[in-house]
């Protein structure tokens, strides 16, 4: 894919000075708005010192306020570079578009839990007509770092525990930022990150170190961007952390020997911030000088905000610690992509009017189809529209905290609506309701409402502030002041549901006794609280299902449920030895991966397999199985399933998880209709890595179990003979 330009990209190389090639290689961080700024940069961009500019003024731009993006400005910086630079090569502009431009969709997490890639892949077109057509031709994501700590405050940006699904979401996400071609003006450049293992941050701190086994890396953390890269994506980002004592930024074997020749990946791979220079922290590079020859010769392409490469290159190349030849392979890559992108012809931004409404309407129905149902008691939802509700809770009155962490340019809340007007709009407008509202406390007025209402609805939840890059927390449970609101709701006997905004999957035991239905909406976006509140009131049947364990207790954690079997009874996942791996609390999972609720209910047949047996030949000659399930929707609406398939060698060279998500469909079914769900299943579904890289199939029996969640027990067996 990119490789077909190189050609073009050596006559450019051909007439480049080190310098300027090193340029190539620099991503600077963009100037101040002042004139003085801006035409000190513009000296830099005639010399030929840029290839990229990070659109952002500070390093964690998902929390601190970044100014927009000024399109004439970047315009006007492209201008010189390809006018007035030396070669006519026109800039990357890269900026953190991570689940939204001005119109948020819901975090990422969010998107994992619709198990819906293909609206992913529409929605993500929108972000990136919005987002290209100010200027941003490159974005930072999707971040793909499998997580098994919800204390980490990034579990929001990336697609939860599962390397499957967080494969076809990661798929999905590049497809709708690349599109079918990135030369088309709507297409904005992906970015695959962290590369690799951040996520597994120690203790769920961020930035830390993590430790890693070659067999984890393979079969879990590797699996996301190995499909990332199959759908072309044409950057990787390179995480901040070490594996078990490897800093990534300096590692050959990761940047190169396993993600070139291993995954075939052909585009280039970007610094983190700063993360060159954190070689020196981290024991690698002695001082200050030092950092930049272990990057680029570990494979490192491109040097993010830290111009360390600007700095230092030339001189190691001089010295002989860096060859000019790793230099030109590293230009050469980001040529390619710059040319593959069309940018030299399609250089500019030229603003357009986008679709707005078209893309608000998408982002609502996103949210609805990712918002969970995780309990719903005697069927106390939908609630009526023609009732006297009562809202109270911190995320009443919330419009920021409704984008969640990442949300660059939604400005600040102003176009989203809360709660309160959500409720507004769907039960008091249109549903001929009465709506009373108080603040996020409890206190007189609170008491009164509960007291006068037939409804409650609690919105509760985490604030963004406390999710995002460096804001981990140490306990996941809601806050005492909402534990105490639900207690309160629970005296007064009304059906009372708790909406949960969130960026993780919160701790729900303290106050799940007191209530008798609970919908996680997450940090939703633009539309999440419509997409909440006509959830609750039953215009839309929930559908979204838990892409992370939910815990009992911060404790807990790790708690995941594709882990290995342990020696003896102590793994609760399962139910198994639920009692005792720990003394003092039930070890199982509150509500475990893949769980959700809908107003309707499914029932499902035994699945069967068209064989009982397949021959190791044809299943790596390409042969398969197939696997069909019917769901009928027994109840009284219609709703969508999401059917599941789960497999487990259960006795290989090498000790396998217990189950293992391989395929699931998300299928609409009318009341009282029946669908057939067929999967096809063939070798990728079956082997596993070895710890070296190598792909095996083992012989034997494999277990397969259908249905709508991780540890439901509908199994059949095939033989691979
Ligand atoms: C640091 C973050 O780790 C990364 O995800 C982000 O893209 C860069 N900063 C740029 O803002």
């Amino acid at each position: 894919m990119f490789k077909e330009y190189e050609s073009r990209a050596r006559e450019i190389l051909a007439k480049m000075s080190l310098k300027e090639k090193i340029g190539q290689l620099n991503q600077a961080v963009m100037p101040c708005e002042d004139e003085a700024s801006k035409e000190a940069f513009r000296k830099r961009l005639r010399n030929g010192e840029i290839g990229s500019v990070i659109l952002s003024l500070s390093a964690t731009a998902g929390n601190d306020e970044q100014k927009a993006v000024v399109v004439e400005m970047l315009n006007d910086l492209q201008k010189t570079s390809v006018e007035e630079g030396p070669h006519g090569i026109p800039l990357l502009f890269g900026r953190d578009v991570i689940h939204g431009h001005h119109t948020v969709l819901p975090i990422p997490l969010a998107s994992a839990a619709s198990f819906d890639p293909a609206l992913v892949t529409e929605a993500y077109r929108d972000v990136a007509e919005d987002a290209r057509s100010e200027g941003t031709n490159w974005t930072f994501s999707p971040m793909m770092d499998i997580c098994r700590d919800p204390r980490w405050g990034r579990i929001i940006e990336g697609y939860g525990e599962d390397p499957y699904l967080a494969g076809q979401m990661a798929a999905a996400t590049v497809k709708g930022f690349q599109g079918e071609d990135l030369k088309d003006p709507d297409s904005i450049l992906a970015c695959a990150k962290h590369y690799l293992g951040y996520g597994f941050s120690e203790g769920g701190r961020d930035y830390h170190r993590t430790e890693l086994s070659d067999y984890t890396v393979q079969n879990v953390v590797l699996a996301p961007f190995r499909e990332a890269v199959k759908a072309g994506v044409g950057t990787v980002m390179s995480s901040f952390n070490d594996i078990s004592g490897e800093p990534v930024t300096s590692s050959k074997k990761y940047l190169t020997d396993i993600l070139r020749g291993q995954l075939g990946f052909e585009g280039f791979v970007i610094s983190d911030w700063y993360s060159v220079q954190q070689l020196i922290r981290q024991g690698i590079a002695e001082e200050y000088e030092d950092c930049a020859h272990h990057a680029i010769n570990a494979g490192l392409d491109m040097d993010m905000a830290d111009e360390h490469y600007s700095r230092f290159l030339e001189r190691f190349v001089n010295e002989g610690k860096v060859s000019e030849e790793t230099v030109d392979t590293a230009v050469l890559r980001i040529l390619c992509v710059k040319l593959a992108m069309g940018l030299f012809e399609n250089t500019y931004a030229s603003p357009k009017k986008v679709d707005r409404k078209a893309h608000i309407e998408r982002a609502e129905r996103m949210a609805a189809e990712s918002m969970i149902l995780l309990k719903n008691d005697k069927n106390v939802l939908p609630f009526p529209k023609k009732t006297r509700a009562a809202l109270i809770g911190p995320y009443t009155f919330e419009r920021r905290g409704l984008h969640g962490s990442w949300a660059l340019d939604g400005y600040l809340g102003a176009s989203t609506p809360n709660m309160a007007e959500a409720m507004d709009d769907v039960v008091a407008k249109e549903g001929g309701g009465c709506v009373m509202v108080t603040g996020g406390r409890l206190n007189d007025d609170s008491n009164y409402i509960f007291s006068h209402s037939d409804h409650i609805v609690l919105a509760l939840g985490e604030s963004h502030e406390d999710t995002g890059e460096a804001r981990s927390v140490s306990d996941i449970s809601l806050s005492p002041a909402q534990i105490e609101l639900c207690k309160k709701a629970r005296l007064t006997g009304r059906p009372t549901v708790g909406v949960v905004f969130c960026g993780r999957p919160v701790c729900l035991t303290e106050v799940e006794p007191y209530l008798d239905a609970i919908l996680i909406a997450w940090h939703g976006g633009t539309r999440a609280a419509h997409a909440a509140v006509r959830t609750v009131f039953g215009d839309y049947n929930p559908c979204g299902r838990a892409p992370v364990t939910f815990v009992r207790r911060t404790g807990h954690i790790p708690l995941y449920y594709n882990v290995t079997c342990s020696g003896r009874e102590v793994n609760g996942y399962y139910g198994e030895g639920a009692s005792n791996c720990y003394t003092d609390y039930a070890g199982s999972p509150l509500y475990p991966f893949g769980y959700g609720i809908s107003y309707t209910s499914f029932e499902y047949s035994v699945p069967v397999c068209d064989k009982t047996e397949i021959s190791y030949d044809r299943l790596v000659a390409g042969e398969g199985f197939t696997v069909s399930v019917n769901v009928k929707n027994v109840g009284e609406r219609v709703g969508k399933e999401v059917v599941q398939l789960y497999i487990r060698d259960p006795k290989a060279s090498m000790m396998r998880p217990l189950r293992e998500l391989k395929a699931f469909a998300k299928v609409e079914i009318a009341k009282g209709e029946e669908a057939t769900v067929t999967f096809e299943i063939g070798s990728e579904s079956l082997g596993f890595y070895k710890p070296d890289g190598t792909y095996v199939i083992e012989k034997g029996s494999f277990e397969i179990y259908v249905g709508p969640y991780s540890t439901s027990t509908q199994r059949l067996d095939v033989k691979v003979v």
